[in-house]
């Protein structure tokens, strides 16, 4: 298949661009767009035919449901199936366009294969301007997984849809760097109490604020219990090479990191470091990569997928990362390492 790859400015956006790719949709193709957590592979929301196109564009498993982006609350209320609640009503004052994706009880007019027979329906509004042009020029609620082969890291660059994307879909449209950096929150509103089923771009702390009490899915904890979200038990985000996590004090961290590295060498392999602006002069005998200084965790997240990509193409055999605090933007970064690295994780 021929894919036509457009670059867009989201500040200056080509019209022109956005209804060819508004058209692709409509007539059930697949059109790759920016958002401000990953790049997204989108097709009709509506139609089970062209969400079928998805699944095999990425190479996903049949029974992993997908997200259906709105550009406004008629989508929305026309996907669900109930009226919205309270909680509902205030984390979309709140958040919506942005990175919080919300679970309800599906309508009827939702096709089986966007939600893999579930009776619910995942939903956002993501904050690109490209994204809610496209999804509006459209006229259809979009649906939409992260733009990579399954089981690679997400994609936060025009390159990364382009290395894994041109020739399985019809049209990729690039713009910036993901501000964001990992996917979306996924909040299930189905029961008494909000449960968050993935970590992502709103924190947990910023749920308790608005919502008060708020679950984690035990399944996204751990390695043991079943994820609520389907996606979730899958191995995910995961580089070419293997990866280990190491946790505990941070002086611990890089001289365990620095044998491990030792013991690398003496094996013929290649290393790499995933570190931060605090330790990345440390290290040596090995490629390191920074994510960030400790202190920002927005900044680590921003660029969790971007520098494990990077270790693809700089050959590496083995990544030790060090592990980060799990508060705020954290708990979306140390879910991601740990699925990357398959929960191969040392604690020193
Ligand atoms: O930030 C994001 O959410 C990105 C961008 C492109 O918007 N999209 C994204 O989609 O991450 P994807 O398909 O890679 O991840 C969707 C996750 C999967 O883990 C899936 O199992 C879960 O959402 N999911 C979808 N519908 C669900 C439902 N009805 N109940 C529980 N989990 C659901
Ligand atoms: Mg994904």
């Amino acid at each position: 298949m021929t894919t036509e790859i457009y670059f867009l400015d989201e500040n200056n956006i080509d019209f022109n661009i956005v209804d060819r790719a508004a058209k692709v949709i409509r007539n059930k193709g697949t059109v790759i767009f920016p958002t401000e957590t990953v790049y997204g592979l989108g097709a009709s929301a509506l139609s089970g035919e062209a969400a079928g196109k998805i699944f095999t564009a990425k190479g996903r498993p049949g029974d992993n449901p997908l997200i259906a982006h709105v550009s406004s609350m008629n989508m929305l209320l026309y996907l669900i199936g109930s009226p919205l609640s309270d909680s509902a009503v205030k984390l979309i004052d709140k958040y919506w366009p942005g990175p919080l994706t919300l679970i309800f009880k599906k309508s009827r007019k939702v096709p089986y294969e966007l939600t893999a027979g579930l009776d619910t329906v995942a939903v956002r509004m993501p904050d690109n301007k490209i994204a809610l042009e496209l999804i509006s020029r459209s006229e259809l609620p979009i649906a939409a997984p992260s733009a990579n082969i399954s089981g690679k890291p997400s994609p936060t660059l025009p390159e990364h849809v382009i290395a894994d994307m041109n020739g399985k879909v019809d049209m990729i449209l690039c713009g910036s760097k993901s501000r964001v950096g990992v996917e979306s929150t996924i909040l299930d509103l189905t029961g008494d109490v909000p449960v968050v089923l993935r970590p992502g771009g709103v924190t947990l702390e910023e749920l308790k604020n608005v919502l008060g009490s708020v679950k984690v899915d035990r399944g996204i904890v751990g390695g043991s219990e079943t994820p609520k979200a389907p996606g979730m038990k899958y191995t995910h985000y995961a580089p070419d090479a293997d990866m280990v996590i190491v946790k505990g004090e941070l002086e611990n961290i890089k001289k365990k990191i620095q044998e491990l590295v030792g013991d690398s060498i003496e094996k013929g392999l290649k290393a790499g470091v995933l570190a931060s602006d605090e330790t990345v002069e440390y290290y040596r005998n090995c490629r390191v990569i920074s994510l960030g200084s400790r202190t920002n965790s927005k900044t680590i997240a921003s660029n969790i997928f971007e520098k494990l990509r990077e270790f693809d193409s700089m050959g590496v055999d083995i990544i030790f990362a060090e592990a980060f605090d799990e508060s705020h933007m954290g708990m979306a970064v140390m879910n991601r390492m740990n699925k990357a690295a398959g929960f191969n994780i040392i604690e020193v």
